[in-house]
């Protein structure tokens, strides 16, 4: 693959490579997406992770997104997540921003990662704020039932729904890491959602290179360095290959 020659003289080129990561990283790992082609929005409105709603109704949440949390919990990384681990291992990248909730980034090696969107391994009590580990609140979830503490109050996962700041230490050392990148990979991601959309900017802001994996268009298209429409898992795999590293 002629793309896979080329991203990696990109990446030769670099010093310092902040990675921003969004769904579509993980579905080749049969994770789907939100506004891809087939993506979950087709099938459930966005109303469903607004933090709003979930106050109203939570158990409008663990019906739907419930028994889809086998899937995260049993997924495998792809080529993809084992690139951008392989990039760390090399001193190349130096932290990875996901906007996934899947821990799929961690479980193929890479250590620097910060999750913007949160993770589903501690949840908290929303009315007394107690928290919990997956083990204690994931059974009923997977069951569509609302997990709920001894104290009555509804359990929520700690990932960020809409209406909702993100985890500030997350942010700000993504910020940091993008503002001091000379290249921004950004990853499976529409950039569609703000404020993780706005974090190659920062790269851009200083001079910094911008290069784009993703089926479909998005907002930085014009401002990248360059952009590859194809599936992250095939280029991922073949530079893999080029680097003996698969
Ligand atoms: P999206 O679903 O918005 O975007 C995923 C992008 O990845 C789409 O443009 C797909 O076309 C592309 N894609 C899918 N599979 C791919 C593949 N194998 N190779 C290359 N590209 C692929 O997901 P995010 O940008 O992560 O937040 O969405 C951001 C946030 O919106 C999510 O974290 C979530 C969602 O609402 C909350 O729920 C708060």
């Amino acid at each position: 693959m002629r793309e896979a020659e080329e991203l990696l003289k990109i990446l030769e080129g670099a010093r310092d490579v902040f990675v921003l990561t969004g769904a579509g990283v993980s579905t080749p790992s049969g994770i789907p997406d939100f506004r891809g082609k087939g993506g979950l929005y087709e099938r459930i409105s966005p109303e469903v992770f607004c933090i709003e709603k979930f106050k109203q109704d939570p158990s409008f949440f663990y019906r739907q997104i419930g028994p889809m949390l086998k899937i995260i919990l049993e997924a495998e990384p792809n080529p993809a997540h084992y690139l951008i681990a392989e990039l760390e291992r090399r001193g190349k990248v130096k932290l990875v921003a996901t906007q996934n909730i899947d821990g799929l980034h961690q479980k193929a090696g890479s250590r620097k990662v910060v999750e913007l969107h949160g993770s589903l391994e501690i949840a908290h009590c929303l009315s007394c704020g107690r928290s919990f580990s997956k083990e204690d609140y994931l059974q009923e979830a997977l069951r569509g039932r609302v997990p709920r503490c001894s104290c009555g109050g509804v359990i929520k996962p700690d990932v960020v729904f809409f209406g909702e700041p993100l985890p500030s230490r997350a942010l700000y050392e993504a910020i940091k890491a993008a503002s001091s990148a000379d290249l921004c990979l950004v990853m499976g991601s529409s950039l569609m959602v703000y404020p993780a959309s706005s974090l190659p900017e920062y790269t851009l802001a200083h001079g910094g290179k911008l290069v784009i994996i993703n089926l479909g268009e998005t907002y930085l298209d014009p401002l990248a360095h360059r952009k590859f429409d194809v599936p992250v898992e095939k280029i991922s795999r073949e530079a893999l290959r080029l680097l003996g590293a698969n």
